[in-house]
């Protein structure tokens, strides 16, 4: 076995080269692979329309029947006369009137894929200068990035002997854009390499068995984000100092596996111009990320089926991880926390019995009704913790419940909150990203649901609202600021034969910081 953090060294820091180039003739760009788009009806974008005219009406000929433009769809065209790239990629946008952001990215995402199975080292991409409803060049650039990033993202960390040959080769980005327009562009790259970096690692520590990722390698993880980038501090408390604090219902899930626990703290400080200044004065955004790294459901245990999935149980911690890296990468001028409750949600004799009455740290009592709702009960004491940062804001990112995957699916994540501003410009950041969000209701109502005989509250609602009920739990642990709860439960990763990590939600919480800073 490869030695801890290694695996997580293939894939951090040695990612892609992006730049810009600036040409007034697009069909003397020498590149391995230029991509234009085509949309359907036989529209040709800019780029599309010179490299058709350059090559004699090459693109033309095949639109008659090779290629429709439809959205996603790539056609490899080789060796034209009268143009200097070796591969002309063209790339479907669909219908022109219904071209958008979401639409640009995944179009950039294919070029890239085509790039990658074609086994290239170096590509050129027009598609950012073709307008885009709500969107900038940055915008547009950024997601250039970003879509290339997760499309060369490859996971072999834990294959006995990794074929580096397999490996994608593509490592050279480049978006061919107008002189205008080019310090905007440069602007989005920086960001959107960052936000895939951070993706990255989001993704590559969610694959990572839980027998690998444990927390003691999540609080190692942290800590070697803290030697890597000066602006986080971190520090990693482990099973005494959480008893320390109190945190009576963190430590009741921790006690059921020989995994110890930990308690993650990490504070980043961008350097500060004014503005940022007065900001940081109305106190850090925090984030908190579950962190369980197996959940088994514990005595409440969960059907074997597709139980190894619950390994995927930490993606919120990793996104918290992965927003970090990308933040810190970006040297973004904002005030962050990120709180990371890690531990395994196992079965032993000292495990959580249904029944059991746990004490948390704000002091308030909870009637363990089932051990599998175990998300909730280490969220609590982390968001208590909260507090003493006096936040502006803070954002919980948890894989909470299967119920939220019922209502929403793998499309939107769950996004709770009392605060409409707040809850907004959540909304806003998912939509910006590709990664988007759908407000779910929190009305008092549903907090009957969690009555108990025995205690303040039970950690279960019963059946009907379950995503809700968990929400309106947690919501009574964070009454001492503005907050929002994300359940990403259907959107962090994905089952089936692609089974394996998004990197969801980085990109609604990096744009978030973004738009915030
Ligand atoms: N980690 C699970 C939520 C989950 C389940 C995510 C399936 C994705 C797919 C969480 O800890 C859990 O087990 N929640 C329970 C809560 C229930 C007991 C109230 C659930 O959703 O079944
Ligand atoms: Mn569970
Ligand atoms: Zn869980």
């Amino acid at each position: 076995m490869r030695d801890n953090q290694e695996y997580l060294s293939t894939h951090i820091g040695s990612l892609m080269e992006f730049s810009t180039h600036t040409s007034v003739s697009i069909h003397q760009v020498k590149t391995a692979a230029l991509s234009v788009g085509i949309f359907t009806d036989g529209v040709l974008s800019p780029a599309a329309d010179v490299i058709d005219r350059a090559s004699n009406g090459a693109i033309r000929a095949v639109m008659k029947s090779e290629f429709t433009g439809k959205a996603n769809s790539t056609l490899v065209l080789r060796a034209l006369a009268g143009v200097a790239a070796t591969r002309v990629v063209l790339v479907g946008l669909g219908k022109q009137a219904e071209y958008s952001a979401r639409v640009h990215a995944k179009a950039e995402q294919a070029f890239a894929t085509s790039c990658v199975q074609m086994r290239l080292t170096e590509a050129t991409s027009t598609l950012v200068s073709i307008a885009c409803p709500d969107t900038t060049v940055t915008d547009r650039a950024r997601a250039a990035a970003s879509s290339a990033s997760d499309a060369v993202y490859f996971y072999d960390a834990s294959f006995g002997k990794p074929d580096a040959d397999a490996r994608p080769k593509l490592k050279k980005f480049t978006l061919l854009v107008g002189r205008a327009d080019q310090p905007a562009a440069e602007l989005g790259l920086k960001q959107g390499a960052a936000l895939g970096q951070g993706m990255s690692l989001a993704r590559t520590l969610g694959n990572l068995p839980g027998n690998i990722c444990t927390p003691t390698y999540l609080g190692e993880t942290a800590k070697k984000l803290g030697r890597q980038f000066k602006s986080i501090k971190v520090s990693v408390l482990d099973r005494k100092q959480i008893e320390a604090l109190g945190m009576g219902s963190f430590l009741s899930v921790s006690k059921g596996s020989d995994q110890p626990p930990r308690f993650i703290v990490m504070h980043y400080k961008g350097k500060a111009p004014a503005k940022a200044a007065a900001k940081a004065a109305a106190g850090p955004i925090v984030l908190v990320g579950k962190g369980i790294t197996f959940d088994s459901g514990g005595v409440s245990i969960k059907p074997a089926a597709t139980m190894d999935e619950m390994k995927f149980d930490m993606c919120g911690a990793a996104s918290v991880l992965g927003t970090f890296h990308a933040i810190a990468q970006l040297e973004l001028s904002a005030e962050v926390v990120g709180l990371i409750p890690t531990c395994e949600n196992l079965i032993n004799g000292s495990a959580n019995k249904p029944g059991d009455v746990v004490t948390s740290m704000s002091g308030q009592t909870i009637e363990i009704l089932n051990t599998d709702a175990e998300g909730r009960l280490i969220l609590c004491d982390a968001l208590t913790y909260a507090e003493r940062f006096k936040p502006s804001a803070v954002v919980d990112i948890a894989t909470l419940t299967g119920a939220c995957v019922v209502a929403l699916g793998a499309v939107n994540s769950g996004l709770f909150s009392k605060d409409d501003a707040l809850a907004e410009s959540l909304l806003k950041a998912g939509k910006q990203s590709g990664d988007p969000a759908w407000r779910m209701p929190l009305d008092d109502a549903y907090q009957e649901q969690l009555k108990s005989n025995f205690a303040d509250m039970a950690n279960i609602g019963g059946q009907p609202a379950g995503a809700v009920t968990a929400a309106c739990f947690l919501s009574r642990y964070a009454k001492a600021y503005r907050w929002a709860h994300l359940d990403i439960a259907g959107t962090a990763w994905k089952g089936g034969a692609n089974k394996g990590s998004t990197g969801r939600p980085v990109p609604l919480l990096f744009q978030f910081l973004l738009n915030q800073a």
